[in-house]
């Protein structure tokens, strides 16, 4: 007996060196970027953009599960840089994260090299400007992780696949947009919708008649959830930030800021032009716009028609509520998905966390439990690495909003403590009348549940607790609320923040400390060699702190 185990011992050795072998053999994928300044005019009026490459918006990263992905980011602003990877979980590696709180900016002039891993991921996803308020001018592009050539896709494989970029746009500078939050105002209404960085009609997809295409939609916008529909065309839903959906039909989706998803419509219409419509929802004036769906070999031009979308919470609520998970279908690894029984995990703990709108000192902030979020001089997770005190406090967010009438904002570098491996259901919680997005960096999330009204412990007995959608982005619709639960199985310092960018620019975010007492690289990667070092993490302090390793 004791002989077999060894065996299986030795056998499952080398199962795991043949992995861990196959895991330093995925390929390695290469991007050179130069990141600049340059004229562009989306809407008709010309303002400052951020090209990558002199693009906009940026090149796709085109890879497949495990690839590592080595991005060479040149930064030549007159400013300080980040780029951030929406949806990419950067397993066990929050030093790749690019937002303030993981990464040093890259100084002007200067470059930094990430070293990414697509680990077990397969989806839509898209990468953005992290710092300031550069989101506002591009700089943002595409993510698509492809299955591996032998891991089934539920789906017969689409004649092509397109990406669709949406969002909402102002046609001033994201300098004066800064500004105006800067000095303690709010933003005016963005002035129109781009669909790959274009106004209306000004993008075009070409489709041949009797095919089934691929869309990939990001809404990579500041603000506003949009509505996608195809004139005349129905399309079903096949994936949400990387997991298989059961395929239902739409005739139209919503999607909120920062959310992803892949769409498969066939060409089955008269050959002509049809028009994609996109349209802001739950926005106090609507916006609209369209591209331009091209049958090839069609002359005959698009048709009039006004999109009208639906315009009521229910609507929307139903539809996220259809969005399930195709449980038999495979994800990253040929096991479905559904072999991993979320449902049946014991939460160990409930984060309730409740947005909120409030004034320090006479300026516009917002809050998460009362907190709003201030930058740091350095960032969090390099200060946690070096044991650099001050710099954030431990702690600093409530498991729960503040009792009512106490719902005053303070501002505060906070981060939220949490244990290696623990099971977390958290409860987003929206007493205002705008729809919120939340994201957390790191992760994927089980959203089991949302609702208007008040959430309360019978609010449990509603939960999906068999096919609910894993998923990086999570709406709450106004005076509503939103449960998720998360397996905290990947350490690091992750960021919690509205997408919704004016809010998380003015403090709605902050960051959870994913933590483990055992410094293993089983656990956590090493900080990376070339990772930049600013504010209170220089060089003389990091080598003689660094020896604590
Ligand atoms: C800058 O790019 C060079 C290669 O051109 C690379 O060797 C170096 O590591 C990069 N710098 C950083 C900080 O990543
Ligand atoms: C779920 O995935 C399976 C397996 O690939 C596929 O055959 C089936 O059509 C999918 N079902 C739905 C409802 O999407
Ligand atoms: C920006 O867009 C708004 C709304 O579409 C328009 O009224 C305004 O004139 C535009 N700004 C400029 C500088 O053209
Ligand atoms: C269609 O879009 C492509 C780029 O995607 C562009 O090169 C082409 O000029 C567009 N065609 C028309 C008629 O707008
Ligand atoms: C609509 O306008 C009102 C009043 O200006 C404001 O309080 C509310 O937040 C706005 N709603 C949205 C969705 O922007
Ligand atoms: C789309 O926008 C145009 C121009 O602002 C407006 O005339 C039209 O009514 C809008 N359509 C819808 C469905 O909102
Ligand atoms: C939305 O649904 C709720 C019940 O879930 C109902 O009370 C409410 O009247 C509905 N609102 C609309 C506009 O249909
Ligand atoms: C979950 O909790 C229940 C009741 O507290 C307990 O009986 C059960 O053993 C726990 N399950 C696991 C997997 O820990
Ligand atoms: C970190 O530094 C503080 C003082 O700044 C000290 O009290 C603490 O013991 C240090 N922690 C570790 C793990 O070295
Ligand atoms: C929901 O909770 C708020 C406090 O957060 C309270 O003012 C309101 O009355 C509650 N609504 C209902 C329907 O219980």
């Amino acid at each position: 007996m004791a002989r077999r185990n060894k065996g299986a011992l030795a056998l499952l050795v080398c199962i795991c060196l043949l992995i861990a072998s196959a895991e330093a053999e995925a390929p390695y994928r290469f991007f050179d970027w130069e990141v600049t300044y340059g004229d562009i005019s989306p809407l008709g009026v010309p303002q400052q953009g951020i090209l990558i490459n002199g693009q906009f918006p940026g090149p796709e990263i085109e890879c497949q599960t495990n690839d590592n992905l080595i991005i060479n980011v040149r930064n030549s602003l007159p400013e300080p840089f980040l780029l951030s990877f929406n949806g990419l979980q950067q397993r066990k590696n929050s030093w790749q994260d690019g937002v303030s709180g993981t990464n040093c900016p890259i100084p002007p002039g200067q470059n930094f090299t990430y070293h990414l891993q697509a680990k077990d991921q397969i989806g839509s996803f898209f990468y953005f400007p992290s710092l300031a308020f550069h989101k506002a001018a591009g700089g943002f592009g595409a993510i698509r992780i492809q299955s591996r050539p032998r891991i089934p896709v539920p789906f017969p494989p689409p004649a092509d696949e397109y990406t669709v970029l949406i969002g909402d746009w102002y046609n001033t500078s994201h300098k004066a947009l800064q500004a105006t939050l800067d000095s303690g105002n709010e933003l005016p209404s963005p002035d129109g919708i781009l669909i790959n960085g274009k106004g209306p009609d000004g993008a075009n997809f070409t489709v041949e008649q009797g095919k089934t295409y691929r869309l990939r939609i990001s809404n990579v916008g500041l603000q506003n959830t949009l509505n996608f529909m195809i004139q005349d065309h129905d399309m079903s839903l096949v994936e949400v930030e990387g997991t298989h959906t059961v395929q239902n039909s739409y005739t139209s989706l919503d999607v909120h800021p920062s959310q992803s998803l892949s769409v498969l419509f066939t060409a089955n219409r008269p050959a002509r032009d049809y028009h994609i419509a996109v349209s802001t929802r739950f926005a106090n004036s609507t916006l609209n716009s369209t591209a331009v769906l091209r049958y090839a070999g069609s002359s005959l031009p698009v048709s009039r028609w006004l999109a009208a979308g639906p315009s009521d919470v229910n609507f929307s609520l139903n539809q996220a509520r259809s969005i399930r998970t195709n449980l038999t279908a495979s994800g990253p690894r040929p096991n479905p998905q559904g072999s991993y029984h979320y449902g049946s995990i014991n939460v160990t703990r409930t984060i309730r966390l409740a947005n909120s709108a409030g004034q320090v000192g006479g300026k516009r902030r917002y809050a998460v439990n009362g907190v709003s979020f201030v930058e740091a001089d350095t960032p969090l997770k390099l200060a946690d690495y070096y044991n650099i005190s001050g710099v954030f406090r431990l702690g600093g967010i409530p498991d729960a909003p503040p009792v009512e009438g106490a719902a005053e904002v303070r501002n505060e570098t906070a981060v939220m403590d949490s244990d290696h491996r623990s099971f977390v259901e958290v409860v987003f919680e929206n007493s205002e009348e705008s729809v919120q997005s939340w994201h957390l960096d790191g992760y994927s999330v089980f959203v089991v549940g949302m609702d208007v009204g008040n959430w309360s412990e019978q609010s449990r007995e509603g939960y999906n607790l068999e096919d609910a959608v894993s998923r990086c982005t999570v709406q709450v619709y106004p005076r509503g609320w939103t449960a998720i639960l998360i397996a905290l199985d990947n350490v690091g310092m992750w960021n919690v923040r509205s997408e919704v960018w004016a809010r998380r620019y003015l403090g709605q975010q902050f960051y959870l400390r994913v933590y483990t007492p055992t410094h293993s690289f089983r656990d956590e990667l090493p900080i990376p060699d070339n990772a930049l070092l600013c504010g209170r993490a220089t060089a003389t302090n990091s080598s003689r702190l660094a020896s604590r390793y």
